[in-house]
């Protein structure tokens, strides 16, 4: 038996040093690096020490890329926020990761997908690492999906886990909540510490290969970084999706950020409710929902997440500063992004915001990540600098480039037609190609230039 050895391991990013340092080289968290036994036969995360049971390798077959292929064989829960964000179902022989802060509603949304699915006629097994059997049963009762067919299984040992699912005749669906409560008898390391999430994540991830049953791995992140992050697993796993959620309010978001079988970006939108999780098919009428329209410094963005319209409002408050240099504060926006669209305001349209604190936020804690929020950021900027309210029927988009052009961005027609939907009357933004007509009857106002949107609005 090989010696164990000790490595240190960055907790955050999963980097392998030989010995103790504050910093990590390569994520640069502080205090993330732990001591950690890594039996030598397993190796770190399977590395390449696999010194233990050498055998001569065995020739496989080479194929070609012609050939049989079916599309990726899936699991449909039912519930289209959710069947959205996976890019239209769980993948057979396939591990998802959902991550997300605890107490965000992960094992809420699971323990509804896992009833759906169970009473579409899959079977579904729910290891609760996390909670007892009891817990898991009054949240079921809570939901009204106690008699759905769910198996349940309370366990933390992933050869246990694996030794019930190999008995278990081909479960369609697996769900692991959560990874960071596994621990295999092959490390010495703590559950939750990089070694063993990724064990225990390699080994489900094998199953799932191997059975043909989808793997939903859930796993908390936690901004010490002193348990493992599910950033490591990200890299192992076929698709991550993410929940999140701001404090206060009631909607979570499902964001998909990574997905081997269909699109990211795409999100889905829920509301938690006294009875769980409730679909929002309208996302924009959510946002839109606590709207004043009439005063100045509001500007709503119409704003794409991936195949879908969102419509969100985008607040801008412009002070003169009492401090020598100005406050910049952004929430649910880019940081970076707000000091370009604030540079191209008073490089190219003469808009004086040096000595003035602002302030932008995205309402209902709604996260932008879309460049085309631009000329909705900077209509809020000069409608709060002047004073004056924007028109509340219109909407903006469009991305602004340091020369001070705006930029033409994708799914026009469809941004235009969620306005139309939610009834915006007009709308401000990049020259729309030939192929979009003539929207808004002809209130979709076209500006080439920033100067062009600050004569408008100003
Ligand atoms: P949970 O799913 O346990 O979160 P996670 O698994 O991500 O840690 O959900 C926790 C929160 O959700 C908890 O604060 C209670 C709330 N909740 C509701 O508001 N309504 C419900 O029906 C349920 C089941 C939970
Ligand atoms: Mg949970």
């Amino acid at each position: 038996m090989a010696k164990p050895k000790i490595s240190f391991i960055c907790q955050s990013c999963g980097a392998v040093y030989t010995r103790w340092q504050g910093k990590c080289d390569a994520c640069g968290e502080w205090n993330t690096i732990v001591q950690e036994q890594v039996d030598a036969g397993g190796g770190v995360g399977g590395g390449p020490m696999m010194a233990r049971g050498r055998r001569k390798g065995r020739a496989s077959e080479l194929l070609s890329l012609a050939g049989e292929s079916d599309e990726a064989p899936r699991v449909v829960s039912g519930i289209d926020e959710l069947d959205r964000a996976t890019g239209g179902g769980f993948v057979r022989g396939s591990a998802l990761l959902i991550g997300g802060d605890p107490g965000i509603g992960k094992s809420t949304l699971l323990m509804q997908a896992t009833a759906a699915l169970a009473r579409r006629g899959h079977s579904v097994i729910y290891v609760s690492g996390e909670e007892a059997v009891a817990q898991v049963r009054l949240r079921a009762q809570r939901l009204k999906v106690a008699d759905t067919g769910v198996k349940l299984m309370a366990e933390t040992n992933v050869e246990d886990i694996l030794a019930t699912l190999n008995e278990a005749r081909r479960p369609d669906l697996v769900v692991i909540d959560s990874i960071q409560t596994l621990w295999s008898d092959g490390v010495e390391s703590a559950p939750g510490t990089v070694t063993q999430v990724r064990t225990g994540a390699q080994a489900l991830i094998r199953y799932a290969k191997a059975s043909g049953a989808a793997v939903i791995l859930v796993g908390h992140v936690t901004k010490e970084g002193q348990i493992a992050g599910p950033r490591v697993v990200e890299h192992m796993v076929d698709a991550v999706l993410y929940f999140e959620g701001e404090g206060g309010h009631h909607y979570r978001i499902l964001r998909t950020v990574k997905n081997r079988f269909g699109p990211t970006d795409e999100i889905g939108v829920f509301e938690m409710g006294d009875s769980g999780l409730r679909e929002v098919a309208n996302p924009s009428e959510l946002f839109l929902g606590e709207r004043n329209a009439s005063s100045p410094g509001a500007a709503v963005f119409a704003g794409m997440e991936g195949t879908r319209p969102v419509l969100v409002e985008i607040q801008a408050l412009v002070a003169p500063s009492a401090l020598g240099t100005p406050r910049r504060a952004v929430v649910g926006w880019d940081q970076p992004r707000l000091a370009m669209v604030l540079a191209v305001l008073e490089a190219h349209c003469g808009v004086r915001l040096g000595s003035h604190d602002v302030y932008l936020n995205v309402a209902g804690g709604f996260r932008i990540s879309e460049p085309a929020a631009d000329l909705a950021v900077a209509a809020a900027l000069v409608s709060s600098l002047s004073g004056s309210a924007l028109p509340p029927d219109c909407v903006y988009f469009g991305e602004v480039s340091l020369s001070g052009a705006v930029r033409a961005v994708a799914h026009a027609g469809q941004r235009l037609k969620e306005a139309e939907k939610l009834g915006f009357r007009q709308a401000v933004l990049p020259a729309l190609g030939p192929d979009v007509g003539r929207p808004l009857d002809g209130r979709a106002f076209e500006v080439e230039t920033l100067p062009h949107l600050v004569a408008r609005v100003a």
